[in-house]
Protein backbone atom coordinates (compact mmCIF):
# COMPACT_ATOMS: atom_id res chain seq x y z
CA UNK A 1 0.00 0.00 0.00
CA UNK A 2 1.60 3.34 -1.03
CA UNK A 3 1.80 6.44 1.53
CA UNK A 4 0.20 9.87 0.75
CA UNK A 5 2.05 12.37 1.73
CA UNK A 6 2.32 16.32 0.80
CA UNK A 7 4.42 16.78 -2.13
CA UNK A 8 3.75 20.38 -2.42
CA UNK A 9 2.12 23.81 -1.22
CA UNK A 10 1.17 27.04 -1.87
CA UNK A 11 -0.69 29.91 -0.95
CA UNK A 12 -2.61 33.25 -2.21
CA UNK A 13 -3.86 35.90 -0.26
CA UNK A 14 -5.63 39.16 -2.18
CA UNK A 15 -3.22 42.15 -2.09
CA UNK A 16 -6.14 44.57 -0.43
CA UNK A 17 -5.26 44.31 3.57
CA UNK A 18 -7.98 46.20 5.44
CA UNK A 19 -7.03 46.58 9.57
CA UNK A 20 -9.57 46.63 12.06
CA UNK A 21 -8.84 49.97 12.28
CA UNK A 22 -10.31 50.41 8.92
CA UNK A 23 -13.47 48.53 9.60
CA UNK A 24 -14.15 50.99 12.37
CA UNK A 25 -13.63 54.09 10.19
CA UNK A 26 -13.50 52.96 6.44
CA UNK A 27 -16.65 50.53 6.98
CA UNK A 28 -18.42 52.22 9.55
CA UNK A 29 -18.75 49.52 11.92
CA UNK A 30 -18.87 50.19 16.19
CA UNK A 31 -15.70 48.48 16.91
CA UNK A 32 -12.58 49.13 18.00
CA UNK A 33 -9.10 47.69 17.18
CA UNK A 34 -8.77 46.31 20.98
CA UNK A 35 -12.11 45.24 20.82
CA UNK A 36 -10.65 42.76 18.30
CA UNK A 37 -7.36 42.04 18.82
CA UNK A 38 -8.00 41.27 22.53
CA UNK A 39 -10.67 38.90 22.00
CA UNK A 40 -9.68 37.23 18.92
CA UNK A 41 -5.83 37.88 17.92
CA UNK A 42 -6.85 39.45 14.71
CA UNK A 43 -4.94 42.87 13.52
CA UNK A 44 -5.71 42.79 9.69
CA UNK A 45 -6.85 40.69 6.78
CA UNK A 46 -7.41 40.13 3.25
CA UNK A 47 -10.12 41.18 0.93
CA UNK A 48 -10.38 40.31 -2.43
CA UNK A 49 -12.04 43.06 -5.08
CA UNK A 50 -14.95 42.79 -6.54
CA UNK A 51 -14.90 40.52 -9.47
CA UNK A 52 -12.44 38.21 -7.87
CA UNK A 53 -14.11 34.77 -6.74
CA UNK A 54 -12.97 31.82 -4.93
CA UNK A 55 -11.92 29.92 -8.18
CA UNK A 56 -9.45 32.79 -8.57
CA UNK A 57 -7.86 32.54 -5.52
CA UNK A 58 -7.58 28.83 -6.01
CA UNK A 59 -5.59 28.97 -9.38
CA UNK A 60 -2.80 31.02 -7.76
CA UNK A 61 -2.33 29.03 -5.25
CA UNK A 62 -2.61 25.75 -6.88
CA UNK A 63 -0.32 27.08 -9.43
CA UNK A 64 2.47 27.32 -7.04
CA UNK A 65 1.60 24.47 -4.81
CA UNK A 66 1.59 22.23 -8.50
CA UNK A 67 5.51 23.86 -9.01
CA UNK A 68 6.51 22.99 -5.58
CA UNK A 69 5.64 19.75 -5.83
CA UNK A 70 7.54 19.19 -9.41
CA UNK A 71 4.58 18.12 -11.24
CA UNK A 72 3.06 18.52 -14.72
CA UNK A 73 -0.53 20.18 -13.75
CA UNK A 74 -1.77 17.35 -16.51
CA UNK A 75 -0.39 14.65 -13.60
CA UNK A 76 -3.13 15.32 -11.35
CA UNK A 77 -5.52 12.49 -11.18
CA UNK A 78 -8.28 14.77 -9.03
CA UNK A 79 -9.18 17.71 -7.83
CA UNK A 80 -10.96 18.31 -3.79
CA UNK A 81 -11.53 21.92 -3.34
CA UNK A 82 -12.96 22.94 0.00
CA UNK A 83 -14.85 25.96 0.39
CA UNK A 84 -17.75 27.95 2.53
CA UNK A 85 -17.82 30.82 -0.15
CA UNK A 86 -18.35 28.79 -4.11
CA UNK A 87 -18.43 30.73 -6.53
CA UNK A 88 -22.31 29.81 -7.41
CA UNK A 89 -24.25 27.02 -5.51
CA UNK A 90 -24.16 24.80 -8.79
CA UNK A 91 -22.11 23.74 -10.01
CA UNK A 92 -19.11 23.14 -7.66
CA UNK A 93 -16.38 25.38 -7.62
CA UNK A 94 -13.72 22.85 -8.13
CA UNK A 95 -15.24 22.15 -12.03
CA UNK A 96 -14.05 26.19 -12.41
CA UNK A 97 -10.88 25.94 -11.07
CA UNK A 98 -10.28 22.96 -13.27
CA UNK A 99 -11.06 25.04 -16.04
CA UNK A 100 -8.66 27.60 -15.24
CA UNK A 101 -6.28 25.41 -14.90
CA UNK A 102 -6.57 24.71 -18.39
CA UNK A 103 -7.41 21.31 -17.94
CA UNK A 104 -9.86 20.63 -20.29
CA UNK A 105 -7.99 22.48 -23.02
CA UNK A 106 -6.35 21.12 -26.60
CA UNK A 107 -5.01 17.60 -27.59
CA UNK A 108 -3.82 17.47 -23.56
CA UNK A 109 -6.90 17.91 -22.08
CA UNK A 110 -7.07 15.26 -19.08
CA UNK A 111 -10.85 16.07 -17.74
CA UNK A 112 -9.53 15.43 -14.33
CA UNK A 113 -12.53 14.69 -11.89
CA UNK A 114 -13.29 17.78 -9.52
CA UNK A 115 -15.04 17.11 -6.22
CA UNK A 116 -16.14 19.92 -3.70
CA UNK A 117 -16.56 19.45 0.14
CA UNK A 118 -18.71 21.68 2.27
CA UNK A 119 -17.39 21.08 5.81
CA UNK A 120 -15.88 24.51 6.31
CA UNK A 121 -12.89 25.11 8.62
CA UNK A 122 -12.56 21.28 8.49
CA UNK A 123 -13.11 20.93 5.13
CA UNK A 124 -9.35 20.79 4.12
CA UNK A 125 -9.01 18.07 6.59
CA UNK A 126 -12.06 16.05 5.07
CA UNK A 127 -10.19 16.63 2.47
CA UNK A 128 -6.80 15.31 3.07
CA UNK A 129 -8.30 12.24 4.71
CA UNK A 130 -10.04 11.40 1.19
CA UNK A 131 -7.03 11.99 -0.58
CA UNK A 132 -4.88 10.13 1.12
CA UNK A 133 -7.77 7.03 1.43
CA UNK A 134 -7.53 7.49 -2.25
CA UNK A 135 -3.79 7.26 -2.72
CA UNK A 136 -3.49 4.36 -0.14
CA UNK A 137 -6.00 2.34 -2.12
CA UNK A 138 -3.57 2.84 -4.96
CA UNK A 139 -6.53 5.00 -7.23
CA UNK A 140 -4.99 8.17 -7.53
CA UNK A 141 -1.53 9.07 -7.41
CA UNK A 142 -1.65 13.11 -7.53
CA UNK A 143 -4.66 14.76 -6.07
CA UNK A 144 -4.99 18.99 -5.90
CA UNK A 145 -6.36 19.76 -2.35
CA UNK A 146 -7.44 22.82 -2.19
CA UNK A 147 -9.31 25.30 0.44
CA UNK A 148 -10.11 28.46 -0.77
CA UNK A 149 -12.70 31.13 0.32
CA UNK A 150 -13.63 35.05 -0.36
CA UNK A 151 -15.95 35.85 2.73
CA UNK A 152 -15.85 39.45 2.30
CA UNK A 153 -18.56 39.14 -0.48
CA UNK A 154 -20.89 37.87 1.96
CA UNK A 155 -20.32 39.50 5.47
CA UNK A 156 -22.32 42.06 6.80
CA UNK A 157 -20.53 45.66 7.03
CA UNK A 158 -22.90 47.52 9.29
CA UNK A 159 -22.44 47.55 13.38
CA UNK A 160 -25.23 44.56 13.93
CA UNK A 161 -22.79 42.28 11.73
CA UNK A 162 -19.60 42.66 13.99
CA UNK A 163 -18.73 39.92 15.51
CA UNK A 164 -18.93 37.69 12.71
CA UNK A 165 -17.55 40.14 10.22
CA UNK A 166 -14.45 41.09 12.23
CA UNK A 167 -13.18 37.60 12.30
CA UNK A 168 -13.19 36.86 8.71
CA UNK A 169 -10.87 37.15 5.82
CA UNK A 170 -10.05 36.08 2.11
CA UNK A 171 -7.49 33.81 0.93
CA UNK A 172 -6.77 30.26 -0.80
CA UNK A 173 -3.98 27.76 0.39
CA UNK A 174 -2.71 24.60 -1.76
CA UNK A 175 -1.43 20.89 -1.57
CA UNK A 176 -0.50 18.08 -3.63
CA UNK A 177 -0.91 15.27 -2.03
CA UNK A 178 0.91 12.31 -3.78
CA UNK A 179 1.68 8.62 -3.24
CA UNK A 180 4.87 7.29 -2.69
CA UNK A 181 6.90 3.91 -1.14
CA UNK A 182 8.82 5.87 1.33
CA UNK A 183 8.12 5.50 4.94
CA UNK A 184 6.27 9.44 5.41
CA UNK A 185 3.15 10.91 5.04
CA UNK A 186 -0.71 10.88 6.81
CA UNK A 187 -0.04 8.59 9.41
CA UNK A 188 -3.71 8.68 10.79
CA UNK A 189 -6.79 10.63 10.79
CA UNK A 190 -10.43 10.82 12.75
CA UNK A 191 -13.71 13.27 11.26
CA UNK A 192 -16.46 14.09 13.42
CA UNK A 193 -19.65 16.14 13.20
CA UNK A 194 -22.64 16.84 15.11
CA UNK A 195 -25.46 18.05 13.23
CA UNK A 196 -27.44 19.01 16.55
CA UNK A 197 -25.61 22.49 16.30
CA UNK A 198 -26.07 23.11 12.32
CA UNK A 199 -27.62 26.31 12.97
CA UNK A 200 -25.50 27.33 15.60
CA UNK A 201 -23.31 28.52 12.66
CA UNK A 202 -24.83 28.54 9.57
CA UNK A 203 -25.71 31.33 6.62
CA UNK A 204 -29.17 30.61 5.60
CA UNK A 205 -29.27 32.36 2.58
CA UNK A 206 -32.03 30.96 0.96
CA UNK A 207 -34.85 28.22 1.93
CA UNK A 208 -34.92 25.25 -0.35
CA UNK A 209 -38.24 23.63 1.34
CA UNK A 210 -39.50 26.96 1.09
CA UNK A 211 -41.78 28.26 -2.13
CA UNK A 212 -40.42 30.11 -3.43
CA UNK A 213 -37.08 29.59 -1.71
CA UNK A 214 -36.27 33.16 -2.18
CA UNK A 215 -38.68 35.57 -0.63
CA UNK A 216 -39.63 37.53 -3.87
CA UNK A 217 -42.09 40.82 -3.48
CA UNK A 218 -45.30 41.50 -5.63
CA UNK A 219 -42.49 42.55 -8.34
CA UNK A 220 -41.07 38.77 -8.50
CA UNK A 221 -38.23 40.73 -7.11
CA UNK A 222 -35.71 38.71 -4.80
CA UNK A 223 -36.00 40.27 -0.96
CA UNK A 224 -33.66 39.04 0.91
CA UNK A 225 -33.71 39.35 4.85
CA UNK A 226 -30.57 40.44 6.47
CA UNK A 227 -30.86 37.27 8.67
CA UNK A 228 -30.75 34.96 5.92
CA UNK A 229 -28.21 36.90 3.78
CA UNK A 230 -25.34 37.08 6.28
CA UNK A 231 -24.05 34.31 8.66
CA UNK A 232 -25.45 33.35 11.98
CA UNK A 233 -23.10 32.41 15.02
CA UNK A 234 -23.59 31.69 18.55
CA UNK A 235 -19.61 32.45 18.82
CA UNK A 236 -19.78 31.28 22.90
CA UNK A 237 -21.24 27.98 21.99
CA UNK A 238 -18.44 27.32 19.08
CA UNK A 239 -15.88 28.76 21.06
CA UNK A 240 -16.51 25.78 24.01
CA UNK A 241 -17.76 23.00 21.69
CA UNK A 242 -13.97 24.29 19.52
CA UNK A 243 -11.94 23.46 22.87
CA UNK A 244 -13.52 20.51 23.72
CA UNK A 245 -13.37 18.46 20.12
CA UNK A 246 -10.31 19.78 19.10
CA UNK A 247 -8.91 18.37 22.31
CA UNK A 248 -10.78 15.30 22.07
CA UNK A 249 -9.90 14.24 18.26
CA UNK A 250 -6.09 15.28 18.71
CA UNK A 251 -5.85 12.46 21.82
CA UNK A 252 -7.54 10.31 19.74
CA UNK A 253 -5.32 10.25 17.40
CA UNK A 254 -2.07 10.02 19.26
CA UNK A 255 -3.38 7.52 20.87
CA UNK A 256 -3.93 5.29 18.34
CA UNK A 257 -0.69 6.10 17.29
CA UNK A 258 0.75 5.36 20.28
CA UNK A 259 2.53 8.81 20.67
CA UNK A 260 1.66 11.36 23.56
CA UNK A 261 1.29 15.44 23.00
CA UNK A 262 5.31 16.00 23.69
CA UNK A 263 5.86 13.81 20.36
CA UNK A 264 4.22 16.03 18.24
CA UNK A 265 6.59 18.67 16.53
CA UNK A 266 4.45 21.27 14.90
CA UNK A 267 0.63 22.08 15.83
CA UNK A 268 -1.09 23.24 12.60
CA UNK A 269 -4.95 24.48 13.81
CA UNK A 270 -7.37 26.23 12.66
CA UNK A 271 -7.30 30.02 12.91
CA UNK A 272 -11.15 30.79 14.44
CA UNK A 273 -9.63 32.53 17.23
CA UNK A 274 -6.12 33.21 18.47
CA UNK A 275 -7.67 32.85 22.04
CA UNK A 276 -8.57 29.13 21.46
CA UNK A 277 -5.90 28.10 20.46
CA UNK A 278 -3.74 29.26 23.11
CA UNK A 279 -6.32 27.51 25.67
CA UNK A 280 -5.79 24.08 24.35
CA UNK A 281 -1.94 24.51 24.13
CA UNK A 282 -2.16 25.26 28.12
CA UNK A 283 -4.49 22.85 28.18
CA UNK A 284 -2.51 20.07 26.96
CA UNK A 285 0.67 21.66 28.35
CA UNK A 286 2.27 22.12 25.02
CA UNK A 287 4.81 25.06 24.22
CA UNK A 288 4.12 27.65 22.66
CA UNK A 289 6.90 27.56 19.88
CA UNK A 290 5.30 24.35 18.51
CA UNK A 291 2.45 26.49 17.06
CA UNK A 292 1.94 28.32 13.51
CA UNK A 293 -0.20 30.59 13.93
CA UNK A 294 -1.22 33.54 10.73
CA UNK A 295 -4.76 34.74 12.17
CA UNK A 296 -2.94 38.26 13.05
CA UNK A 297 -2.52 38.79 9.62
CA UNK A 298 -5.57 36.93 7.64
CA UNK A 299 -8.13 36.47 10.16
CA UNK A 300 -9.77 33.09 9.96
CA UNK A 301 -9.88 32.22 6.25
CA UNK A 302 -11.73 28.70 6.43
CA UNK A 303 -10.83 26.15 4.75
CA UNK A 304 -7.92 27.71 3.26
CA UNK A 305 -6.24 28.06 6.84
CA UNK A 306 -4.58 25.12 7.35
CA UNK A 307 -3.54 24.87 3.75
CA UNK A 308 -1.94 28.29 3.89
CA UNK A 309 -0.06 27.77 6.98
CA UNK A 310 1.42 24.68 5.54
CA UNK A 311 2.82 27.07 2.93
CA UNK A 312 4.10 29.53 5.07
CA UNK A 313 5.62 26.96 7.34
CA UNK A 314 7.58 25.16 4.21
CA UNK A 315 8.59 28.46 3.10
CA UNK A 316 9.54 30.10 6.36
CA UNK A 317 11.64 26.72 7.50
CA UNK A 318 9.79 25.95 10.18
CA UNK A 319 8.26 23.09 8.16
CA UNK A 320 10.83 19.69 7.74
CA UNK A 321 11.31 16.78 6.57
CA UNK A 322 10.71 14.11 9.57
CA UNK A 323 9.04 16.29 11.65
CA UNK A 324 5.35 14.95 13.15
CA UNK A 325 2.71 17.49 12.34
CA UNK A 326 -0.97 17.59 13.92
CA UNK A 327 -3.28 19.48 11.86
CA UNK A 328 -6.55 19.85 13.60
CA UNK A 329 -9.88 21.68 13.14
CA UNK A 330 -13.21 22.80 14.15
CA UNK A 331 -15.77 24.67 12.44
CA UNK A 332 -19.93 25.09 11.14
CA UNK A 333 -21.96 21.81 11.06
CA UNK A 334 -20.44 20.99 13.69
CA UNK A 335 -17.63 19.32 12.08
CA UNK A 336 -14.17 18.68 13.24
CA UNK A 337 -11.27 16.64 12.34
CA UNK A 338 -7.01 15.97 13.15
CA UNK A 339 -5.12 14.13 10.11
CA UNK A 340 -1.62 13.24 11.91
CA UNK A 341 1.02 13.65 9.30
CA UNK A 342 5.36 12.53 9.29
CA UNK A 343 6.21 15.48 6.65
N1 LIG B 1 -16.50 45.04 18.24
C1 LIG B 1 -17.05 45.55 19.36
N2 LIG B 1 -17.98 44.90 20.07
C2 LIG B 1 -18.34 43.68 19.62
C3 LIG B 1 -17.78 43.09 18.47
C4 LIG B 1 -16.83 43.83 17.76
N3 LIG B 1 -16.23 43.35 16.65
N4 LIG B 1 -18.35 41.88 18.30
C5 LIG B 1 -19.23 41.71 19.30
N5 LIG B 1 -19.23 42.80 20.10
C6 LIG B 1 -20.04 43.04 21.29
C7 LIG B 1 -21.35 42.30 21.21
O1 LIG B 1 -22.31 43.02 20.45
C8 LIG B 1 -21.72 42.21 22.67
O2 LIG B 1 -22.24 43.47 23.06
P1 LIG B 1 -23.49 43.56 24.11
O3 LIG B 1 -22.97 42.90 25.37
O4 LIG B 1 -23.74 45.01 24.19
O5 LIG B 1 -24.58 42.76 23.46
C9 LIG B 1 -20.36 42.04 23.36
O6 LIG B 1 -19.39 42.50 22.43
C10 LIG B 1 -20.09 40.60 23.72
O7 LIG B 1 -20.38 39.79 22.57
P2 LIG B 1 -20.16 38.26 22.57
O8 LIG B 1 -20.59 37.71 21.26
O9 LIG B 1 -20.78 37.69 23.81
O10 LIG B 1 -18.57 38.22 22.70
P3 LIG B 1 -17.64 37.00 23.02
O11 LIG B 1 -16.85 37.31 24.22
O12 LIG B 1 -18.36 35.68 22.97
O13 LIG B 1 -16.63 37.02 21.79
C11 LIG B 1 -16.20 35.93 19.70
C12 LIG B 1 -17.12 36.86 20.47
C13 LIG B 1 -14.83 36.58 19.63
C14 LIG B 1 -16.76 35.79 18.31
C15 LIG B 1 -16.09 34.57 20.41
O14 LIG B 1 -17.35 34.15 20.85
C16 LIG B 1 -15.49 33.51 19.53
O15 LIG B 1 -14.38 33.60 19.05
N6 LIG B 1 -16.21 32.42 19.27
C17 LIG B 1 -15.74 31.35 18.41
C18 LIG B 1 -15.77 31.80 16.98
C19 LIG B 1 -15.42 30.66 16.08
O16 LIG B 1 -14.64 29.79 16.41
N7 LIG B 1 -16.00 30.64 14.93
C20 LIG B 1 -15.72 29.57 14.04
C21 LIG B 1 -16.02 30.08 12.74
S1 LIG B 1 -15.34 29.04 11.62
C22 LIG B 1 -16.45 28.33 10.55
O17 LIG B 1 -16.65 27.16 10.58
C23 LIG B 1 -17.14 29.20 9.61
Amino acid sequence: MPNAYISGTGFYVPPRVVTNDDLANQYGIDTTDEWIYQRTGIKERRYADEGVSASDLALHASESAIERAGIDKRDIDLIILATLSPDHHFPGTGVHLQEKLGLCEGENATFVPALDVRNQCSGFLYGLATAASMIQAGTMHNVLLVGTEVHSAAIDFTSRGRTVTSLFGDGAGATVVSATEEDRGVRSWKLGADGRYAKALSLKIWDIAKRPYIPLDENGIGQMDPEMMYPFMNGKLVFRHAVERMIEVMSQVTREQDLCIDDIDLFVFHQANLRINEYIQKQIGAPAEKFVNNIGRYGNTTAATIPILLAEAEESGRLERGMKVAMVAFGSGFTWGCVLADW
